[in-house]
């Protein structure tokens, strides 16, 4: 049964950060696909009218690269705005005549945590909110119990079915690809288990620091920004079995498995680090202990993966901008020609972005003469298209269309949360690295026997 689209979009947080870097530029490309056509009512507080939201939503998209000044007068045309504050009613029944006989919006929820207690008590009961949608961004929680808290909030209105949670990782194109590469094909399914993978490992380097997000970075660090949701997500991709049927559910149900099977993390599997220089960025404290790097071990008591280590490392200011997987296989039993086999010779490598989806195997081939010794060459396929569908379109669009495919449930976020809750309150060292490094020298030493880290190069 497909689930009916939702008929208005209503943006709480309209003339913010977040919808101005990234639900607008979606919502341009949503029109220009044709993929929206629905009122979008954005609501703030204080002295905003319609006129002033469109040249915001004007200047938020004239200088990106993918402007198109048609889609924008378009989605300009799509606009109605509502005053008022969340914590007053009046709001909402202005927000319900805006809605002019809307049946299923989709509220967006692009506004801190601590505001959803009010929206969605002011969002209660509404006529117009009844058979309604909500979109919810990150930061989901800090820990579990916060978690726990803000589902108790939304589930007061919203039944899980109808709540869905951003992690804008799902809806990029190669991740999803990871999915596809394992299920589509029947090659990897044999070796893609304990018998045959001898690691594996996952970096999400950046080349840059906090910026202007020192404040928020300060509340967070690396652990939570980025790695118990979006990286957890890539390990749920590639450690999942096929899903059983069709659907969200299926495929949601095999990612919670995962989850589950992931033991807590420990402070023995973890090296957290800070690049030199943190400390003096706006908003950060002079003796800040956040950490900007983590690496860590992860174990999944699963038959599929006992025993096989999955690595993590996740930083800013680190050489290079680049996501990757490297699945390591294990070497062949038997050393048949002269030369010893190296330590990860035979690899699957996907590379997750920005702007480059790539998949490489690494294998072993002679090198031209009498002697029996190899050369390790990568069989390598680059796929990059130049309209690629960005993260957030596709997943607003999905939204619209009631898909929770690649939305993370409550059983996942809350599991997430339980595996890293156990190193959020530690007090690890912290090892401070050189921006433009690869983080401490410390994070070196849990892989040393796996071959060490994999270091991605720069987009080429
Ligand atoms: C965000 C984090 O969720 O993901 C940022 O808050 C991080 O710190 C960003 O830079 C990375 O996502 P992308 O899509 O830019 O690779």
């Amino acid at each position: 049964m497909t689930a009916p689209i939702s008929d208005a979009l209503v943006l709480f947080g309209a003339t913010g950060d977040l919808a101005c870097k990234k639900i607008y530029p979606a919502l341009q490309q949503l029109v220009r696909r044709g993929g929206l056509d629905i009122p979008v009512v954005g609501i703030a507080r204080g002295g905003w009218n319609l006129d002033r939201l469109r040249a915001r939503v004007h200047d938020c998209l004239k200088s990106r690269s993918d402007f198109d000044a048609a889609a924008v007068a378009r989605l300009s045309d799509l606009l109605r705005f509502v005053d008022g504050d969340y914590d007053d009613p009046g709001t909402y029944d202005r927000l319900c005549a805006a809605l002019a006989g809307a049946q299923r919006p989709l509220f967006y929820l692009a506004i801190p945590p601590s505001m959803f207690p009010a929206v969605v008590g002011g969002l209660g009961g509404l006529p117009c909110a009844a058979d309604s949608r909500v979109v919810v961004e990150k930061p989901f929680g800090r820990d579990l119990a916060s978690a726990q808290h803000l589902n108790r909030v939304l589930h007061k209105e919203f039944d899980e079915a109808a709540i869905f949670r951003i992690d804008h990782y799902l809806g990029k194109e190669p991740v999803q690809n990871l999915l596809f590469f394992r299920f589509a094909n029947s090659f990897l399914e044999p070796i893609w288990n304990r018998n045959y993978v001898e690691s594996v490992q996952i970096t999400m380097a950046e080349d840059f620091g906090v910026g202007s997000r020192g404040r928020f970075y300060e509340e967070v660090g690396a652990v939570r920004d980025v790695v118990q949701n979006h990286l957890l997500q890539v390990i749920a991709n590639l450690a999942m079995e096929p899903p059983v049927g069709e659907g969200s559910e299926p495929l949601r149900d095999e990612k919670a498995k995962v989850f589950r099977a992931i033991r807590p993390l420990t402070g023995r599997s973890l090296v957290r680090g800070q690049y030199r220089g943190y400390r003096e960025e706006a908003g950060v404290a002079a003796d800040s202990r956040v950490e900007t790097f983590a690496a860590m071990q992860i174990h999944l008591d699963s038959w599929r993966w006992q025993g096989v280590p999955f690595f993590i490392r996740a930083g800013k200011g680190l050489p290079v901008t680049a996501t990757e997987v490297m699945v390591a296989l294990r070497r062949p039993p038997q050393q048949v020609f002269a030369e010893s086999i190296p330590a990860r010779s035979n690899y699957l490598r996907f590379r997750l972005g920005p702007r480059q989806v790539s998949i490489a195997i690494g294998a072993r081939v002679k090198r031209h003469g009498v002697e029996n010794v190899g050369d390790e060459v990568e069989l390598y396929v680059c796929n990059t298209h130049d309209d690629e569908m960005e993260a957030y379109e596709r997943l607003i669009g999905d939204a619209l269309k009631g898909d929770a495919t690649l939305f993370a449930r409550q059983d996942s976020v809350e599991l997430a949360w339980r595996i890293v809750d156990p190193i959020l309150a530690m007090t690890t060292p912290v090892h401070e690295y050189a921006a433009g490094s690869w983080g401490p020298s410390e994070a070196g030493a849990m892989i040393d026997e796996f071959g060490g880290w994999h270091n991605p190069l720069a987009a080429g």
